[in-house]
């Protein structure tokens, strides 16, 4: 996420926490439909418009085409690219490259925001299927923490160890966001640091936690497109992310 123009945690009432759900929801079938079209040839522009499309039957709008002037309603993110790749018709899929598929909607004025990685064909190196499965077990590492009395840093603290326990290392200039009637709302999610650090979570609060794993080193840059955020080193990354209610009952995963 970028910038918050407010930094007061707007907590939800069960009501908006079903709304966000229906949202959620609409997110995940749109991610589901898009990875069984993802296949080699494939260009990052089929599956905008395969999203656009999606969406829109849906009754729902896309949250990202606009936002800060972002072009697209996907952010697709190839190899060594970490988050916030512009779909194009240039860009056809190779086998054996990872893709982030990341997508937002809105809908009754309540956001769902989601994202996975995918493999592309079914000979992917080890090496990046491990990264895939440490990526995304960080993430419901991460989400098992959010808990009522827990605070923001007991969610990074646990996505960075497990991160690092496998050899891997967590980006630092790009993190989580609270979620509701905006796309990104305060508290911001580190995918690293201490419990006891930061906010604490308190019932109501609906977060968007969204790990981003390099396999070399964490440090990123901005290609001169403004918006693709790659690995300095060149090393490949993985991101998966989840809205998730801190309720009574527990972290609860909205966009299932
Ligand atoms: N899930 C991403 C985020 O929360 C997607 C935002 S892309 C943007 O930052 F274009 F909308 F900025
Ligand atoms: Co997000």
């Amino acid at each position: 996420m970028m910038s918050f123009g407010e930094d007061r945690i707007i907590r939800k009432s069960p009501e908006e926490i079903e709304k966000m759900r229906r949202s959620g929801k609409m997110v995940r079938q749109v991610l589901n439909h898009l990875k069984g079209i993802v296949a080699a040839g494939v260009t990052t522009m089929d599956l905008e418009k395969a999203a656009e499309k999606l969406i829109a039957e849906l009754g729902a709008a896309p949250a990202f085409k606009g936002y800060y002037g972002y072009p697209c309603v996907l952010c697709t993110s190839i190899n060594e690219e970490i988050v916030h790749g512009i779909p194009s018709e240039k860009r056809a899929l190779k086998t054996g490259d990872i893709v982030s598929i990341d997508c937002g909607v809105v809908c009754d004025g309540y956001y769902g925001d989601a994202a996975i990685t995918v493999p592309v064909g079914d000979e992917l190196a080890a090496e990046l299927k491990k990264l895939l499965e440490v990526t995304e077990a960080s993430l419901y590492k991460g989400i098992a923490q959010a808990k009522i009395g827990n605070t923001v840093g007991h969610v990074g603290s646990a996505i960075q160890k497990h991160v690092e326990a496998n050899g891997f290392s967590v980006v630092r200039e790009f993190v989580g966001h609270g979620i509701g009637t905006k796309l990104h709302e305060a508290p911001q999610i580190p995918n690293f640091g201490k419990k006891g650090q930061g906010a604490e979570l308190t019932e109501g609060m609906v977060l968007a936690i969204e790990p981003m794993v390099n396999s070399g080193r964490p440090e990123t840059k901005v290609l001169s497109d403004k918006w693709t955020a790659v690995t300095l080193d060149g090393s490949y990354s993985a991101h998966f992310e989840h809205c998730v209610a801190v309720t009574r009952q527990g972290p609860v995963i909205l966009t299932q």
